[in-house]
């Protein structure tokens, strides 16, 4: 039987969301507070969700340490106390909004999920984001790394 496991995990990082085909006055009505040209601050939350087969001996559906390790290298410690528009790769000519973030946290951890997981082992199945308490933002299913390849 097929099990699905939630961990969440935290940072803190500053971001300003800004589209570069929108005027400066659509960006400020657009985008609000998250536009300021110094940048602001959130306290992002990630959960990610992975399905998996209980392992009769352990109990478990996943290694929780490999786990907690992949996303310390691939997303927490990349991110944390950072600009990220001037810090993360992917949002240096990027919107870091919820959805792109969101996708590039999926993308980051499946481009490494089969070098830390047996092919037999657990899939990841979605992540969640919340920038604030009332927006939040979930991929699921195959990244889009996968679905352009
Ligand atoms: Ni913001």
């Amino acid at each position: 039987m097929t099990v699905h496991l939630s961990r969440k995990y935290g940072f803190f990082a500053a971001h300003r969301l800004h589209a570069p085909g929108l005027s400066d006055e659509a960006n400020r009505a657009l985008y609000g507070k998250c536009n300021n040209p110094n940048g602001h601050g959130h306290n992002y939350e990630v959960e990610v969700t992975v399905a998996g087969k209980v392992d009769p001996v352990t109990g478990r559906s996943i290694d929780l340490n490999l786990l907690d390790a992949l996303c310390e290298q691939q997303i927490l410690a990349p991110f944390r106390y950072r600009n990220l528009n001037k810090e993360v790769a992917e949002f240096l000519t990027g919107n870091p909004t919820t959805e792109n973030l969101a996708t590039v946290v999926d993308d980051r951890l499946r481009a490494v999920w089969n070098e830390w997981f047996s092919a037999a082992g657990p899939k990841l199945e979605k992540i969640r984001i919340w920038e604030t308490e009332r927006n939040i933002c979930q991929v699921e299913g195959q990244g889009r790394t996968q679905h352009e390849s």
